[in-house]
């Protein structure tokens, strides 16, 4: 009777202690056991119908792999530590299970194309629980967005007050940045819809499997048409990756929004108690810990995406244990990637914004002066000639301390015969943000057409994402 290991039979000696614990995947491929067991089951009723096991032995291996799956489920599957991995672990236990029928699962079949069907089928369920985040904290956004439909806040540029803007619409941005995460993801989706298992150990296998029939059992559109690049192939795992150093770089950026706007030099935000953490020393203080820790962890899954390419580059065909690296990348990278937008979602859903504190930061910054110039302009006056007399009345108001809603005709008509009475109902914060009419901007009608595109796309699934 073959021994524990899945390769024994040419070895002397058993691995050393060591060797073991460096090798060993199974610390974190034990979460790969449910689709590891959906692939074997699949690949038992292919081996059946094409005749390759008889119905009888097949019927006592699905048999023991639904009371596998039972085990799992109930979280009585014994992973034994001194095997290698998950595949291993399943394997003997079915062995214990159902006797030495369990030898002949593996025919036509080696674990290079097994861990990469495993990883097809797990990654699968995670990009769409992935995706389902996203939308929660889009929800979040766009809920936010619309309670506060009117607020004007300042528009930054190199983080220097530049135009008002509606609140609504910088959050908006962060929808729409969000839903190129959707459709990224779905993307990822796409890749990941190709079915690698009959690529064997690499050259394929000459029993007459019928890998469409485990394809569209296991809800794959596609092979792969190369079973070495079967093997091989972990662009399925980087697209992942990338995709959540993405949404990770997104998160970051609202982090550290949500810091500075929570900072007292802003004040334009109070975050819920319940969503941030107090000084050991410092009674007073109130600190957006969660958001700088999702800005924190950026790095780690940025790190996870470079680490893993690195892992890729210079590998030649076709597996090698290298590729075993995808899992810890993968399953860090997703992990966190979910809690972060998990506990976004729930930070932005309980933040209150404060009216006072983004109004008063307008002033005194002079941030409808493009408005004053956008004035002359219509009047005829090249854009070019207004942006350089608007400067000179900005440096006239900066030494008064005067808004440009302040300024008498008298002293407008001192700077430009153009400059009419009407010119003051030009320059107020809410005149600016109402001119900004364009397709996507900041004007309420604009912003309340972005509402109603990103409500409709909240409440649908990206193409691909099936
Ligand atoms: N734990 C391995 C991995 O994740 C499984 C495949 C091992 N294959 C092999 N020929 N050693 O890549």
């Amino acid at each position: 009777m073959p021994g524990v290991r899945l390769w024994g039979g040419r070895f002397e000696s058993e691995p050393q202690e060591e060797v073991l614990a460096y090798t060993s995947s199974l610390p974190y491929d034990r979460r790969l056991a449910r689709h590891d067991v959906e692939g074997s089951r699949a690949h038992v009723r292919m081996l059946r119908d094409r005749g390759i096991l008889s119905g009888e032995e097949a019927a006592q291996l699905l048999e023991g792999l639904d009371a596998v799956a039972r085990e799992i489920q109930e979280g009585s599957f014994p992973f034994r530590p001194e095997l290698e991995d998950v595949h291993t672990c399943v394997e003997a236990r079915l062995r214990e299970l159902v006797g030495e029928v369990a030898g002949k699962l593996h025919t036509a079949r080696s674990r290079n194309d097994q861990v990469a069907l495993d990883m097809h089928l797990y990654l699968r369920e995670r990009v769409r629980e992935l995706d389902g985040a996203v939308r929660t904290l889009q929800v979040s956004i766009l809920d936010l967005a619309e309670r506060h439909r009117d607020l004007i806040m300042p528009g930054y540029t190199h983080l220097q007050p530049a135009q008002p803007v509606l609140f609504a619409h910088h959050l908006l941005a962060y929808f729409f940045m969000l839903q190129r995460d959707r459709e990224r993801l779905a993307f990822c989706r796409e890749q990941l819809d190709r079915m690698p298992l009959g690529a064997a150990a690499l050259a394929g296998t000459g029993f007459p499997i019928d890998p469409g029939r485990v394809a569209a059992e296991l809800g794959f559109s596609r092979l792969y048409d190369n079973s070495m690049d079967a093997v091989s192939d972990r662009d399925y795992v980087v697209d992942v990756l990338s995709a959540c150093a993405l949404i990770m770089i997104h998160l970051g950026r609202l982090g550290e929004e949500l810091v500075l706007w929570t900072s007292r030099e802003f004040g334009f935000l109070e975050l819920d108690d319940s969503y941030t953490t107090g000084s050991s020393i410092m009674p007073q203080k109130k600190n957006p810990d969660v958001a700088e820790l999702v800005r924190g962890r950026v790095g780690r899954v940025v790190g996870q995406l470079t680490g893993f390419l690195m892992v890729l580059k210079g590998l030649p065909l076709t597996y090698a244990r290298d590729l075993q690296e995808d899992k810890e990348a993968a399953f860090g990278a997703l992990d966190t990637t979910l809690a972060s937008l998990q506990v976004m979602a729930g930070m932005v859903a309980t933040a209150r914004p404060r009216a006072e504190a983004m109004v008063r930061a307008c002033r005194g910054g002079l941030l409808t002066a493009t408005d004053l110039a956008d004035y002359l302009a219509r009047k005829g006056m090249p854009f070019r000639q207004a942006h350089e007399l608007v400067g000179r009345i900005v440096r006239y108001c900066l030494e008064r301390q005067k808004e440009l809603w302040e300024l008498t005709t008298e002293e407008y008509a001192a700077f430009s015969p153009l400059f009419g009475d009407d010119v003051r109902e030009h320059v107020t914060l809410e005149a600016s943000v109402r001119a900004r009419t364009s397709p996507g901007g900041t004007a309420p009608a604009s912003v309340a057409a972005q509402l109603e595109k990103a409500r409709a796309l909240a409440g649908t699934s990206p193409r691909g994402m099936v």
